[in-house]
């Protein structure tokens, strides 16, 4: 599986924007504002911005309020990576190959409006923690 990008907690995205590019990384990305129900009907409640560097690619996520999808998960671990997003063929395939090696799914496949509506899946394993997959 490519490592699509790297999802990072910000508190504060135009800060956040900033402080990549001191350290080489480019905007790639306006500020997304994902807060329309997906598929599972859950509002994320985020800006997301993608910077970009010769080989990496990170997705900057921040709370719009406290009823967001990661207000929390910032209080408990602060700014940081909180996740690798694999690119894939065919998502259920993938899932179920990774069922059988123990991962959990954390929530079903949604189209992502910050991946022009590609599917993406989050799921759990523990000694590796969250990751996401995005089909195509
Ligand atoms: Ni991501």
């Amino acid at each position: 599986m490519t490592v699509d990008h790297i999802g990072y907690l910000s508190s504060d995205i135009n800060k956040s924007i900033q402080a990549f590019e001191q350290i080489g990384y480019v905007q790639e990305s306006e500020i997304l504002i994902d807060n329309i129900p997906d598929d599972n009907n859950t509002i994320r409640n985020v800006y997301i911005c993608f910077v970009r560097n010769d080989s990496t690619r990170v997705e900057l996520v921040s709370p719009i309020d406290e009823k967001s999808d990661v207000f929390f998960t910032i209080r408990r671990q602060g700014e940081g990576p909180y996740h690798i997003c694999y690119q894939v063929d065919n998502l259920e395939e993938q899932i179920q190959q990774l069922k059988k090696m123990g991962w959990m799914v954390l929530k079903r496949p949604a189209k992502a409006m910050a991946f022009d509506y590609s599917r993406v899946v989050f799921l759990f394993k523990r000694g590796v923690g969250m990751i996401e997959l995005v089909e195509g």
